[in-house]
């Protein structure tokens, strides 16, 4: 079968072919276009999430396209040592461990260590918003898009004047591996990922000659390597901020793209969060499950293995539809409803699941509550301007979108 998933119904309404995909006999798909196994119901796609020994990471972060020899070129100049969600074990064991202790990633940790960042960050660009009543606001760009990557780049320690070229470097990254440009884009956006890792080893080589005694995450991983190679390489540090610098914003962009549409885009449904912050955190969760911000993900077999009656050989890429699990009816009743109340919504495997379950997961749920109660509280009118239309970036893991147009009366003037 073809998935074609940079044009046409993929790219409007990819859960159409996820439906179709889980309505079919077989278990597993192979998509000669792409040249990768498909794996869509829940139940496999969390148990290749969790079996490490079978699914491996390696090609996780490689393009899913034969690059022209020009981009190859220049991608082949990039030592980046893999770490995390490029690591099989043990490289991925000693990394996560590494990431576990200098990247808060528990509710009270990131709530004391990040809550602090996310609210004045989310304070300065709702402030901003609200002073245009009566323009149309591009939400994506201006609220959505940014507040993560302005939070990941004080997290890391990195100067908000690298915010664009910092932005433009992860566009084109995810652009470069999931999407499938030109050849002539292919280079630029190559000499961008170099430009951007060279950044990265700039940034540790910078912290180290200034004795790393910083709060910032490269700070505090160089005093967790001690010195000593066998904990963790500089190179492995830098690898990590190149991680974390697109990881921690393309993700929670999106996830509060799909969020604020699917509260604007159903009369009501904003209005009532902003009288009901409460209700945040489980719409917030449905969000994540309807609408996941990276809805496929890959791994490599390391073995051959048999689904339901289909042999996938060792070596095959495979992309665990996790937008398809999230419908998949045998996890969830009445799957293709989107329904705020939903009992059990967390059994989404949005942010993965097992070994290399993200990282992130607590300093996204806390950064996208914090953004939307506090935008719904400082404009309950907001409401998405006429003629706007979702339209979606062509990429087969990030489901992103490329503007959200909203007005907010004038007249409602609050304080
Ligand atoms: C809504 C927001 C987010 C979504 C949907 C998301 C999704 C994911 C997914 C699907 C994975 C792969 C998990 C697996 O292979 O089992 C992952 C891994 C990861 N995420 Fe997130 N993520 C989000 C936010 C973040 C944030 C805010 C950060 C950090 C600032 C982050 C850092 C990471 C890292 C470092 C990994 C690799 C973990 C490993 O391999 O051990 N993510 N994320």
């Amino acid at each position: 079968m073809q998935l074609r998933p940079f044009t046409g119904t993929y790219l409007i309404d990819p859960a159409l072919v996820w439906r179709e995909l889980l309505n079919a006999p077989q278990d597993a798909h192979f998509a000669d276009d792409l040249g990768l196994w498909l794996i869509s119901r829940h139940e496999h796609v969390r148990r290749a999430f969790a079996d490490a020994a079978t699914f491996g990471n390696a090609l996780t972060l490689a393009p899913v396209y034969q690059m022209c020899p020009e981009a190859l070129a220049v991608v082949m100049r990039l030592d980046v040592p893999p770490t995390t969600a490029a690591a099989d074990s043990p490289v991925h064991t000693r990394t996560r461990r590494a990431l576990r202790a200098t990247f808060a990633n528990t509710g009270p940790r990131v709530a004391d260590q990040y809550g602090p960042i996310v609210r004045r960050r989310v304070d300065e660009l709702v402030a901003g918003i609200a002073a245009r009543r009566g323009a149309v606001v591009d939400l994506v760009g201006e609220f959505a898009a940014l507040l993560p990557l302005l939070v990941v780049v004080d997290i890391l320690g990195v100067p908000e004047r690298d915010v664009p070229r910092i932005r433009s470097w992860a566009d084109g990254q995810i652009g470069l591996i999931w999407g499938r440009p030109e050849p002539a884009e292919q280079v630029r956006l190559a000499q961008g990922l170099l430009d951007f890792w060279r950044y990265c080893q700039g940034l540790v080589a910078r912290r180290m000659t200034e004795g790393a005694a910083g709060d910032d995450f490269v700070s505090r991983a160089l005093r967790h390597r001690g010195g000593d190679d066998a904990v963790l390489t500089p190179a492995e540090i830098a690898s990590m901020a190149f991680n974390l610098l697109v990881a921690g914003h393309e993700t929670t962009a999106g996830l509060l793209a799909h969020g604020l549409d699917q509260a604007l885009s159903v009369p009501g449904r904003w209005s009532d969060l902003a009288a009901r912050p409460e209700a945040v955190p489980a719409f917030l969760e449905e969000v994540l499950r309807f609408a996941p911000a990276i809805d496929g993900w890959l791994r490599v077999t390391l073995r051959p293995l048999t689904i339901g009656g289909v042999t996938i050989p060792a070596g095959a890429r495979c992309l665990l539809l996790i937008g398809a699990a999230n419908r998949d009816p045998a996890a969830f009743a009445d799957p293709d409803r989107f329904d705020p109340t939903r009992a059990g919504g967390r059994g989404h495997l949005s942010f993965g699941y097992g070994p290399h379950f993200c990282i992130g997961a607590t300093l996204a749920h806390l950064e996208a509550r914090i953004a939307l109660v506090r935008l719904a509280e400082a404009m309950p009118e907001l409401r998405l301007a006429s003629g706007h239309q979702s339209r979606f970036k062509p990429n087969l893991a990030f489901r992103a979108h490329r503007t959200l147009l909203v007005t907010q009366p004038r007249s409602s003037q609050r304080t």
